[in-house]
């Protein structure tokens, strides 16, 4: 199998810088969980650990959806990106201001008054959880996402082959886009400034970015599977539907106790409660479509893709919905549970689903047909164990938690530097398997379709 346009190899660009920034994120994680039991550790603190965590992960999860469009809008509309050296220059540009900002925040790391305000505005980090960056990477980034989006929608426009795949990708990617505004606005009262910072990191995760998972798994399951076109779009529409139906007012659940109007403990428990519904159907299709599949020549697309229904559905459907309701959050939130939800949540829906179609889109890139599966899953295995187990070790240490502190009334500190240690030391080493499965994904990356296959699988030939 091989590309039908040589524009879609532009994917990889995208893909590569996501793979290493996923390495990074995944180290620093580490460190974030040593600090937990041994808080000296490292020249740089938890919080900028942290942010580097957190930050790292949502840029790799958007330049890999970037990678993904960039692959499946040429496809869908059968022709060549519209213009490839303003989309590599896209690309680039994307490169150098999250390097300037990730090296932003290493700074003010070492010198925390290198943030201090030039004219009223924090030039190294907004301080605002998961879009921390400064307004001047504000305005770049937002230069750089419309420049994708036209790039994109000019490639549609030249064949104007408009597949229900391709609309919704880019109608979810321009939600997701438009989503980030609200996130520049800024507030006197903290009340109505995390009312708008909650529609970016909500609408986002459960909104725009689901969509985009809709529109990514009808396309996966065409390619993996030969499914039916009419069919998997079908239930794509059933899936976005439902997930704008329930997403959207379901961002009451973090407005609870933030100073908002009462309604909204109603609204955002009924609302919540419904989201992990369209999470199901996902799975649903994701199983009804496989099934039947004989001869999948890329078995390890399938599996991924498969997997990140799964998991999309437990981390953040179940994982979600346990502590969705007022009268359950009073207690939970913010606490480990939310925290053991956010991995969960996220290895699911986004990082397998980023590589479900790295699985996929890869191996066509590269020129191969068939590539040794091997590592694919030896990945696999070793990344979903290990994030079972540390999504479980911190749903425990948030039962300590909520019981401890909440009930009991002890101290934050002593809680979580007494009671909770032997939870921290369980994650720090399940945190080590991740990152074993991480550095055989990234071996795979770059090895995939590269090297001979090996002699035992007669039966897969290079094409
Ligand atoms: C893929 C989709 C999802 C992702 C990536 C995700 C991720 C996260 C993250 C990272 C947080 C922590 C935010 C913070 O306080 O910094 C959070 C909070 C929360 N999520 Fe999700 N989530 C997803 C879907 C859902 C769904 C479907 C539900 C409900 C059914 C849900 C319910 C909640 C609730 C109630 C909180 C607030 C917890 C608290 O009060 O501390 N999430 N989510
Ligand atoms: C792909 C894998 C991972 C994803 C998607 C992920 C995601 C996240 C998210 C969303 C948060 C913020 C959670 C919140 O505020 O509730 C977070 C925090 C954190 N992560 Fe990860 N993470 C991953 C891997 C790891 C690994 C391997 C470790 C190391 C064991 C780790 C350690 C931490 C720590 C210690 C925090 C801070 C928790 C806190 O503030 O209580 N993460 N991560
Ligand atoms: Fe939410």
């Amino acid at each position: 199998m091989s590309i039908k346009y040589q524009s879609q190899k532009l994917a990889e660009y995208f893909y590569t810088f996501a793979v290493v920034l996923f390495l990074v994120q995944v180290l620093v994680g580490i460190i974030a969980a040593v600090q937990f039991i041994w808080p000296s550790f490292f020249i740089l603190n938890f919080n900028t650990i942290r942010t580097l965590h957190i930050n790292a992960l949502i840029v790799w999860i958007l330049t890999g959806l970037m990678g993904a469009t960039y692959y499946v809008v040429p496809e869908e509309s059968e022709t060549e990106i519209w213009n490839l050296p303003l989309a590599k220059l896209q690309f680039w540009a994307t490169v150098v201001a999250v390097t300037a900002v990730v090296l932003g925040y290493i700074w003010m790391g070492l010198s925390p008054q290198a943030n201090s305000p030039i004219m009223g505005v924090h030039p190294l980090n907004e301080g605002r959880e998961y879009i921390e960056a400064p307004r001047w990477a504000d305005v770049l980034i937002v230069i750089s996402v419309l420049l994708f989006l036209f790039i994109n929608f000019m490639t549609m426009l030249k064949t104007k082959k408009w597949t229900g795949i391709q609309g919704t990708l880019i109608g979810g990617l321009t939600f997701l886009a438009l989503m980030y505004l609200p996130g520049m606005i800024y507030m006197k009262s903290m009340v109505k400034d995390q009312y708008w910072w909650w529609w970016v990191v909500h609408l986002w995760v459960e909104g725009a970015w689901e969509v985009i998972a809709g529109a990514l798994l009808a396309f996966m399951l065409m390619k993996v599977v030969g499914a039916k076109r009419e069919v998997v779009e079908k239930w794509m529409y059933i899936e976005v539907g439902f997930v704008m139906f329930t997403g959207i007012l379901g961002t009451g659940h973090h407005y609870y106790w933030i100073g908002t109007p009462g309604y909204w403990l109603w609204v955002g428990g009924i609302f919540s409660s419904l989201e992990p519904l369209p999470l199901l159907f996902m799975v649903w299709d994701a199983f009804r479509t496989t099934r039947e599949a004989r001869n999948v020549e890329n078995r390890a697309g399938l599996y991924y893709t498969v997997a990140h229904a799964i998991f999309n559905f437990v981390g953040a459907g179940l994982w979600g919905v346990i502590h969705t309701l007022p009268q359950v959050n009073k207690w939970t939130h913010g606490t480990q549970i939310t925290t053991a939800h956010g991995h969960l949540a996220f290895y699911g829906a986004y990082v397998l689903l980023v590589m479900a179609m790295i699985y996929i889109t890869l191996p066509a890139i590269r020129g191969v047909r068939a590539f040794d599966a091997s590592r694919a899953f030896a990945s696999f295995w070793w990344m979903t164990i290990s994030m079972v187990f540390i999504v479980l070790t911190i749903t425990g240490a948030g039962m300590v938690q909520v019981y401890m502190e909440r009930l009991m009334g002890l101290d934050y500190m002593a809680v979580k530097a007494n009671y909770n240690l032997w939870f921290w030391i369980l994650r720090a080493i399940f945190g080590v398997g991740f990152l074993i499965g991480v550095m055989i994904f990234v071996v795979d990356f770059f090895r995939l379709g590269r090297e001979p296959l090996p002699a035992v699988s007669p039966e897969l030939k290079q094409a």
